[in-house]
Formats: C-alpha cells, sequence, structure tokens
C-alpha cells in the first residue's frame, strides 16, 4: 500500500498521507516549523461547500483536509457502501484553493481489531437527526477527536449546514479539553438554494426540483418570524405546507429549537434554529435557518 504520495502543486509538494503515525509526524514537523495547522474534515465528494471551509484558513496556515468515509456514522441500511469516492478528483479540488495535505486513512488503520472507545456526547445528540440516527452523533464525536489526535490542528473548520454536528463538535471540544478552536462557515447553495451535498447527485431531475422547496420553506417561515410570528407550532406549519405540497417530498421532522441547546421550543424568544430532514427517493436532506432574536 502506498503510505505517503507525494503530487506537484504550484511547484509545491502536496501529500496525501495513509498512515495515522505518518500523519502525526508530519504534523509535529509542520508545528515544529512554527506553522498554525487548520483542518477541515470531510468523508470526500468534495463540492464548493466544503472548499468554502478550506478557503477560510487564514493567510499562510498550514491546511490539511481529512477525506474519510467514517463507516460507524451510518446506520444499519444507510448509504455507506455506496457514498461517492473519489479521491483523485478530491485532490484536484484541494490543490486548487491551495490545499498542502490529504490525509486519507484506511477503515482498518482508523478501527482496527477490538476497537472499543467511543465518545458520546449525551444531551444535544438527542432531537433533530439523533431520534432517527440514533448511533450517528457517536461515530461523528469518535472520529472527529481521531482525526483531531492523527492531524494535530490548531484550529478546525466545520460547516453549519451540518448545524447539529457542529454543536456537538464544540460540546466534545469544550467538555475533553481538546487544545484547538473550532470555526464555522455558513452553508453555501446553488444558484436556486439548494443546500450544496454530496447527496444531492442522488436526486433525480424531479426530485432536484421538488428539493427546492426545502430553502422556499425555511426562507418563508424566517420571513414570516421577522414579520413578527414567535410560534414555534405556527412557523413550523408554515414550512410543513410548503413541502408537503411536493409529492416527492417525505418528511422527517421540521423542527424550531433553540440554538444552544437543541431543545424544541414553543416560542422563539432566544436565538433559535429552524431544522429540518426530507427525503427525496433515497437522498435524506438536511437543512437549517437561524431565527435570530
Ligand atoms: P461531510 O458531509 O463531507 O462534510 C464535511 C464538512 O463540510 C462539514 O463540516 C459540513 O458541515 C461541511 N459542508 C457540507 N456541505 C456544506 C455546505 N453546503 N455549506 C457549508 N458547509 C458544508 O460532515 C461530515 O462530512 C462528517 O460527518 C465528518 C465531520 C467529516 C466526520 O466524518
Amino acid at each position: 500500500m502506498v503510505l505517503f504520495v507525494q503530487t506537484l502543486v504550484n511547484g509545491q509538494l502536496m501529500k496525501i498521507i495513509h498512515s495515522i503515525k505518518q500523519m502525526q509526524s508530519f504534523s509535529e514537523s509542520v508545528r515544529r516549523e512554527g506553522k498554525k495547522i487548520a483542518l477541515v474534515p470531510t468523508m470526500g465528494s468534495l463540492h464548493e461547500g466544503h472548499l468554502s471551509l478550506m478557503r477560510k484558513k487564514a493567510g499562510e496556515d498550514f491546511l490539511i483536509v481529512s477525506i474519510f468515509v467514517n463507516p460507524t456514522q451510518f446506520g444499519q441500511g444507510e448509504d455507506y457502501e455506496g457514498y461517492p469516492r473519489d479521491l483523485e478528483n478530491d485532490a484536484k479540488l484541494v490543490e486548487s484553493v491551495g490545499g498542502e495535505c490529504i490525509f486519507a486513512p484506511d477503515v482498518v488503520g482508523m478501527y482496527p481489531e477490538f476497537f472499543q472507545t467511543t465518545i458520546k456526547v449525551a444531551y444535544i445528540t438527542k432531537n433533530l437527526c439523533g431520534i432517527s440516527r440514533p448511533a450517528h452523533f457517536e461515530g461523528v464525536a469518535t472520529v472527529v477527536a481521531k482525526l483531531f489526535l492523527a492531524a494535530k490542528p490548531h484550529y478546525a473548520i466545520f460547516g453549519e449546514k451540518d448545524f447539529q454536528q457542529l454543536m456537538v463538535i464544540k460540546r466534545m471540544v469544550k467538555d475533553l479539553n481538546f487544545d484547538l478552536e473550532i470555526v464555522s462557515a455558513p452553508i453555501v447553495r446553488e444558484n436556486d438554494g439548494l443546500a450544496m451535498s454530496s447527496r444531492n447527485r442522488y436526486l433525480s431531475p424531479e426530485e432536484r426540483k421538488a428539493a427546492l422547496s426545502l430553502f422556499r420553506a425555511l426562507i418563508e417561515s424566517r420571513k414570516l418570524y421577522d414579520a413578527g410570528q414567535l410560534d414555534a407550532d405556527a412557523l413550523i406549519e408554515h414550512a410543513y405546507k410548503i413541502i408537503r405540497s411536493e409529492k416527492l417530498a417525505r418528511i422527517e421532522y421540521i423542527k424550531v429549537c433553540d440554538a444552544e441547546t437543541l431543545e424544541d421550543i414553543k416560542t422563539v424568544s432566544r436565538n433559535a434554529v429552524m431544522a429540518l430532514a426530507v427525503h427525496f427517493g433515497r437522498a435524506r436532506l438536511i437543512d437549517n435557518i437561524v431565527l435570530r432574536v
């Protein structure tokens, strides 16, 4: 197996590292040079949403992008096997935004035989996606902790597209005293409003069109909120109506939650988030919008 590959990027060598040990010693050497390391954890199949996170790295900082389709965050019957994988194309995209290193570990390296240590963030994982995906955030928190320990970043950048995930990672970093900062970046959308996602490629043209109802529902509900409607049920009902008008949509949840605790609320009196998960064919899409007080 190739453990350490170097490709020429703008006259510089970009490294693709597969081994955890090599990642750790490489990061150590970058740190010794006095550079700051920015990490963008991904599952690959990169799109403009991912690239926007990479562009958030500051000036001379050293950018590491991890690419790992993490089996432990997928539930039974979910799309782990079929999740799109294309390391070669991903490497070109990372190069295009000036990334210097890709960390692409393999499953056996990440989960050796008898692996049995996990991280569970207790409360904010209960609601929203945690209802239908009970083991998901334990898988996410554990793999992200492992990526931190391998790449040793000074800061890591996550998207607000996965709002609950961002909160889980922030909580974990605080609770376990990880010596790094979490930076967040806004949702990147297609021109017509659909939030970019690696899973959008599962959509047929009809489903793609129907999926526009998600952003429409969020925007229209926020307009209602801006016009003075603070009642969460009324806002949710408004969003339901818009999405339900699309025959191809199968709504998993639409909720208005406290933006800090992610608990359901009755009235928007503190910053809140309207979050939803909706299925179109085999694609499960999530999206959200913040309701600021
Ligand atoms: P993945 O779905 O590949 O997303 C990687 C990062 O890109 C996440 O922080 C996600 O929020 C961000 N992202 C995805 N689509 C975005 C969009 N349209 N706009 C802005 N940011 C976007 O999330 C994961 O992978 C995994 O759970 C991971 C954290 C890597 C752990 O396995």
